[in-house]
């Protein structure tokens, strides 16, 4: 916000708002420190679009850099392509001066091991724990496993293993001059098969910008989103009259019509839009209300700032979780 008051860019100002938490290594869903693929491997998604110039990018599966949002803008302004995908894009990423980093945090390693050591055959038995000689129920025998780990970092660890989350930051900006840009960046669903790319780093799915009308992107289960195209569909929502909240709720009804509205199997998966219209009106909705966290149910929320202070709002939902 500082960056678009002083007249920066909207697509610099993004790409620096969300650049804060791809660098922070206590943040495990996006960037450095973001939960790892199934080898224990940190593999990230972004994508940018900026709203004057019409001109997208994007990375998928990116290795060894922390921040793939200026990568993807890389992409955008200096490649006559859209998209770049592993080795390549991190190759690319090299070209420009940016260094191979290890971006596998000791908080992440553990929450990989954990998951990794959690891991059963159908005749309960996994490789990477002891064997026959340990009958230990499940805490106990993560505390032996873990002996030198404080109990709230395992308890973070064992949480992570049991719900993979696909945390993800898609972040819209609107300027005075109504010019609009976005960026989704991800370190996509924990403990993936190597090379999965989620709805973040396609244009359309984890983003979409029409300068004309407005910004929309996603966060939560990816593959829900590629399936109906999400960002694309709420501009077009938009376009067609509905306000950004509507635009929103539609595409979560979309989703929740690919399991033919059963609660039972939506249950088992969370999926958010948010949209910004040209005008400055904006909206999110999520297929769950909230979230739950020992015993109790947190609403879904997303932050907004329209030149005062930030603050978070409900996003309008599809079901109540109870
Ligand atoms: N929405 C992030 C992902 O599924 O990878």
């Amino acid at each position: 916000m500082e960056m678009i008051r002083s007249g920066a860019d909207t697509l610099d100002a993004v790409v620096a708002g969300v650049n804060i938490v791809e660098e922070d290594p206590d943040d495990d869903s996006v960037g450095y420190g973001g939960l790892p693929n199934e080898e224990g491997v940190v593999e990230l998604d972004a994508c940018v679009m900026h709203g004057p110039t019409r001109r997208a990018g994007s990375v998928a599966s990116i290795r060894g850099v922390k921040t793939p949002s200026k990568i993807a803008k890389l992409v955008m302004e200096q490649t006559d392509h859209v998209m770049l995908a592993g080795e390549g894009a991190a190759r690319f990423a090299r070209a420009y001066g940016f260094k191979e980093e290890n971006l596998l945090t000791e908080k992440s390693r553990l929450a990989w091991l954990v998951w990794k050591r959690s891991l059963r055959d159908a005749s309960g038995h996994n490789n990477w724990t002891d064997g026959l000689d340990a009958p230990l129920k499940p805490t106990a025998r993560l505390k032996r496993m873990f002996p030198d780990v404080n109990d709230e970092l395992l308890a973070y660890a064992w949480d992570r293993a049991i719900h993979p989350p696909t945390g993800t930051i898609n972040c819209l900006a609107l300027n005075t001059k109504g010019e609009m840009s976005g960026v989704t960046t991800t370190s996509g669903l924990a403990w993936k098969i190597p090379g999965r790319v989620g709805d973040s780093p396609i244009i359309g799915a984890g983003l979409y910008v029409d300068q004309d009308v407005g910004a929309a992107g996603s966060t939560g289960r990816g593959e829900e989103n590629i399936r109906i195209a999400g960002g694309h569909t709420i501009v077009e929502n938009m376009r067609h009259g509905m306000s950004p909240k509507e635009a929103c709720l539609d595409a979560v009804k979309r989703v929740a019509r690919n399991y033919d509205n059963d609660p039972a199997r939506l249950a088992k998966f969370d999926i958010s839009f948010y949209a910004l219209r040209k005008d400055g009106e904006y909206g999110s909705a999520t297929l769950w209300s909230g979230t739950t966290k020992n015993g109790q149910v947190r609403p879904r929320q997303f932050a907004v700032n329209d030149g005062g202070k930030s603050r978070l709002e409900n996003c309008a939902y599809l079901h109540e979780r109870r």
